[in-house]
This record gives C-alpha cells, sequence and structure tokens, in this order.
C-alpha cells in the first residue's frame, strides 16, 4: 500500500515510499550493490569486497528484523532504506539509492518516512570515511556521537564485524540527545 502524503505542498511532491515486499528481494540487492560502489577506494581496503552485500548477508539482516522500505523511479524500485527495532532504539540500516537517480530527494523522502513511523529514538551508523552520508544525515538533523560512545553503541545495538566497529561513526537523532 502506498504511503502517500497529504498536507503540506513540500510533503506533496515528495517521492512516495512504500514497504517492499519479498518479491523486492533481487531489486534490494541489486540497488545496494550498485551504490555501495560508491565506498570503493573511499572505506578501508579491508573491508572492501565484491559484492559488498552478499545474498545470504540480505537474507540474514531481514531475517534478524530489517524492515526495507523503498521508493520507485520510472516504473522501479530506485532506492531503499531499512529499519530495525533493537532494544530501545530504531535503527537505520542499508540506505541506498542507485547512483542514476541519487540527489533527488529520494534518500531524504525514505528517512524521513522511516522517521515519522517511530516514536523511539533513532541511531544510524555508517562508515568514518563516508563523508557524503554523513552529512546528509546531518542535514536532516542527526549529530555525531562522541568518538568514546562509538564503541559501546555499535556492540550494544549492532551485530557487525570488529574491523567495521572501528571504522564507523554513530549518527543520533534529537530523541536520542534529549
Ligand atoms: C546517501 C544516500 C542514501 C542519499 O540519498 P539521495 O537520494 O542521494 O539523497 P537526497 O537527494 O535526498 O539528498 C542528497 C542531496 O540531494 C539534494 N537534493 C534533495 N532533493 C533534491 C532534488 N529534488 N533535486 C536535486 N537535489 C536534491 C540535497 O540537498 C542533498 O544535497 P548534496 O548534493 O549536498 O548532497 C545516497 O546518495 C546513496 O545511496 N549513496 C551511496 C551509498 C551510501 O552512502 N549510503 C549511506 C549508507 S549509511
Amino acid at each position: 500500500m502506498r504511503e502517500t502524503n497529504t498536507l503540506s505542498p513540500q510533503k506533496r511532491r515528495s517521492p512516495s515510499v512504500r514497504r517492499c515486499t519479498d518479491d523486492d528481494f533481487e531489486a534490494i540487492l541489486r540497488i545496494i550493490n550498485e551504490a555501495a560502489a560508491a565506498y570503493a577506494g573511499v572505506i578501508p581496503k579491508d573491508c572492501w569486497h565484491v559484492p559488498y552485500m552478499p545474498r545470504h548477508e540480505l537474507e540474514d539482516e531481514i531475517a534478524a528484523g530489517v524492515v526495507f522500505r523503498g521508493v520507485e523511479a520510472d516504473g522501479a524500485l530506485a532506492a531503499v532504506m531499512g529499519s530495525q527495532d533493537v532494544l530501545d532504539v530504531s535503527l537505520i540500516r542499508h540506505a541506498y539509492v542507485r547512483p542514476a537517480v541519487q540527489s533527488r530527494g529520494l534518500g531524504s523522502a525514505l528517512l524521513r518516512s522511516l522517521r515519522r513511523r517511530t516514536k523511539r529514538p533513532v541511531l544510524v551508523g555508517t562508515w568514518r570515511a563516508a563523508a557524503w552520508a554523513i552529512r546528509f544525515y546531518e542535514r536532516h538533523g542527526f549529530r555525531r556521537v562522541p568518538d568514546e560512545q562509538i564503541d559501546r553503541l555499535l556492540s550494544t545495538y549492532w551485530a557487525i564485524p570488529r574491523r567495521q566497529v572501528e571504522t564507523s561513526v554513530v549518527l543520533a537523532d534529537q530523541r536520542w540527545r534529549r
């Protein structure tokens, strides 16, 4: 079912966000791996691999409770973003927009939609080297948590390899900071 906007003109212009279904699995995998090319030569070499997201890893993430929502462009899924409730927070997981349609507001529409859907504090982790992604979240009011808290947060709320913990940052929304 479409999650349409009703009130302000700004919201009316926003692309429609929908919940992804099992049928979207292949498209989600393709979008993630296509968009993750942005990390090549940017994140530490030992963290980069092709495909960036192997099929079994995406299956595991969905089984672990990551719920994907997406936006279509030209009639096909073109941007995806996952959310995962863990303990007392909601995590933004795997935010990817096909390179051909980046910077058109699709990622922002997804982020706004995911945030509207939860009353929990929202946290997002990304590569320390992905300056553009950090800027994207900062523009949406997220702020980096101090480095000394990253280790504790990543090991409390995320199940990611040790090396990724060392090379990531965590950003938190206003609810978390309150
Ligand atoms: C980071 C990412 C998810 C953001 O999604 P996006 O759809 O490109 O983001 P938006 O378009 O909503 O906003 C990004 C930029 O577009 C601009 N923008 C927003 N709406 C726009 C519109 N309608 N037309 C033109 N530009 C627009 C924003 O001001 C912003 O400006 P910037 O050029 O300074 O970055 C996406 O670029 C991506 O997949 N990147 C590669 C993978 C990645 O880094 N993922 C993050 C993992 S945590």
